[in-house]
Order: structure tokens, then C-alpha cells, then sequence
């Protein structure tokens, strides 16, 4: 082989860069449920809410697409609702996995199904290991979409996925989805260190940069330091990054996934529009029209 030809070392489709799970390298998945703080205290901020809109739409089966360690689904099975929580990272996955296997004495944990599955391909992943099967309600909380960058700079692969969350609903479903107020974020340049979400009992310090692009804010990327205090390994570091969602035009692709017959509300914080100046978090909820 002349040395001007490249020798491939591993199967094409294996990315070389821009490995698409930020959480691959297991530093934030190690640290997540320390920043996630006390789970009654979080999941308190909106169980309500959410429990509320799923019981009255008589909502029974729910997928979680981004369950990460397994905070909301656990909410979920522990209020008795048949929970199928998915994630792209296995790193994120091993917690949620671990946490299902200490509740394995409680009965209710018996039914809490766990698989790996991309948004990208999520109808399909879902038929692999459960053939047929649409979901009463859809979530994606906690800031999980914004994960998904923009490579190709016209938004179209987070259009694809968002048809893809519709597609795995019922007629009649709701899809509950979130974003941070990145309005507000890049004119302060700020991200607020505790949220609705995330309570942690430690010091936190969130440095916070804006790839601008052409005038247009394309990326935020946020630098973690958490110390947790324990001698030896008490920092950890790590690096996220998001598309930041502007609320006008998120509103408009969500609507477009949906088509016209949808309807959508918009909350703050989880409670009314006008209740919250400036919010921390936006949270959509679509419901898909009844054919
Ligand atoms: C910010 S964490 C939130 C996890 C959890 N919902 C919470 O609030 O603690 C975002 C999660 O989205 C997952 N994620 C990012 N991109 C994904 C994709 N394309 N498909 C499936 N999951 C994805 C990540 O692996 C991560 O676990």
C-alpha cells in the first residue's frame, strides 16, 4: 500500500469525529444524578403537571426518548404507567439499568422496559424489540433535544426526528418536549446554575460559550465543574453541547412535524405563559390529531 492511501481501521459508518453521544466518554453519565440533586425535589417541580395531562388524556403507555439515568420514567412507573424508556447512550443507559435491577423487588419494575435507540431511527428501533407498537404519550425532557446539532445548517435532521416522535404516537397522543430559554441565554451569555431540572447539592459553575455563524447563533456550549467534595476525584468536568432553539422557530417545526390538525400549548417552567417573566425552560406539548 503506497503511504498517500488511507487505511481504514475500523468498519466504514464508524465515525472517526464528532461522535454523536456526548456522553460516550461516561464523565457526565458518572455525575448526572449528582446534578440532577434530590429526584423528589426535581421530579416535584412538574409531577403534577405532567401526571395531571397524562391521566386526563387518559394517557396509560409512555415512551421516554431520552430517559438518561431514568429519572422521569422511574416517576412515571412508580405512578403506575406501563414506562418504555430508550437513550442513545449506553454509558447513560448503564445507570438507568442499574437503578431497574435495585428495584427489582418492587413489582412494579417488573413491566419497565430499557432498550438503546436513536432519534434519528426511533420507529424502527422501536419495532426491533417491540413490533407494532405506538405510545400513548411521548417524552423528552430535561433539555434533550437541543443535544441534536445542526451539521447540515438548515435544521433537517431535527425535523426528521420530530416526525419520528409523532410517528411513534397514537392518534390522539401527546408528545411532552423541552428546550431551554436560549433566547434569554444568549442575550445574558449566562446559563442560570439551578433550574426546574437540575438541584445540585454541590458547587456548580457553568461556563457558558455561543458559536455565532455567519450572525446566527449555531451552538451553545456549556463547560460543567462540578465538586462534589470527595477527596481524589471529587471534580468532574465535562462538556455538553446544544443547538439552541429559538422559541419562534421551534414552535414552527413542531407544528410542521404535527401538520395542521395538531394542537400545541406552550409553558413555562411548566406553568402558564404568563405566569413566568423569563423562564428557564420551554415545554411544548403536541397533541397528535385524531385521524
Ligand atoms: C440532558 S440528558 C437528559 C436525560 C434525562 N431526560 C434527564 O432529564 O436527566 C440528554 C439525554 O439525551 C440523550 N440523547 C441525545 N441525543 C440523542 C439521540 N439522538 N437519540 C437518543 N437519545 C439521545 C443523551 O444520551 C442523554 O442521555
Amino acid at each position: 500500500m503506497s503511504a498517500d492511501q488511507v487505511f481504514h481501521s475500523r468498519s466504514e459508518g464508524i465515525p472517526s469525529e464528532g461522535v454523536k453521544d456526548q456522553y460516550a466518554d461516561g464523565k457526565a453519565a458518572r455525575t448526572w444524578n449528582k446534578f440532577i440533586g434530590d429526584s423528589t425535589q426535581r421530579t416535584q417541580n412538574y409531577k403534577n403537571f405532567l401526571i395531571g395531562l397524562l391521566r386526563k388524556h387518559g394517557c396509560v403507555s409512555v415512551l421516554d426518548i431520552a430517559c438518561g439515568t431514568g429519572i422521569d420514567s422511574m416517576m412515571l412507573v412508580d405512578e403506575g404507567f406501563k414506562v418504555v424508556s430508550v437513550d442513545a447512550s449506553d454509558k447513560m443507559l448503564k445507570h438507568a439499568l442499574k437503578a431497574r435491577w435495585e428495584k427489582r423487588k418492587d413489582a412494579k419494575y417488573d413491566e419497565w422496559i430499557i432498550e438503546e435507540a436513536n432519534w434519528e431511527t426511533l420507529p424502527r428501533d422501536i419495532q426491533s424489540f417491540l413490533p407494532g407498537t405506538k405510545f400513548d404519550a411521548v417524552i423528552c425532557l430535561g433539555n434533550s433535544f437541543a443535544h441534536l446539532l445542526d451539521e447540515y445548517g438548515d435544521q433537517r435532521v431535527q425535523k426528521m426526528c420530530l416526525q419520528n416522535f409523532a410517528e411513534c404516537l397514537k392518534p390522539g397522543g401527546l408528545l411532552f418536549i423541552d428546550h431551554r430559554n436560549y433566547d434569554a441565554m444568549i442575550d445574558s451569555g449566562a446559563t442560570p446554575g439551578h433550574s426546574i431540572y437540575y438541584n445540585c447539592k454541590y458547587p456548580v459553575d457553568i461556563k457558558t460559550s455561543v458559536l455565532v455563524v455567519r450572525g446566527k447563533p449555531e451552538l451553545v456550549a456549556l463547560d460543567y465543574c462540578i465538586d462534589t467534595g470527595e477527596e481524589g476525584n471529587g471534580k468532574s468536568d465535562f462538556r455538553l453541547c446544544y443547538y439552541p432553539h429559538k422559541l419562534d422557530t421551534f414552535t414552527k417545526m413542531l407544528d410542521k412535524a404535527f401538520g395542521s390538525r395538531a394542537k400545541h400549548q406552550i409553558y413555562a417552567d411548566f406553568k402558564p405563559l404568563a405566569d413566568v417573566p423569563v423562564p428557564g425552560f420551554y415545554i411544548h406539548v403536541m397533541e397528535k390529531a385524531r385521524n
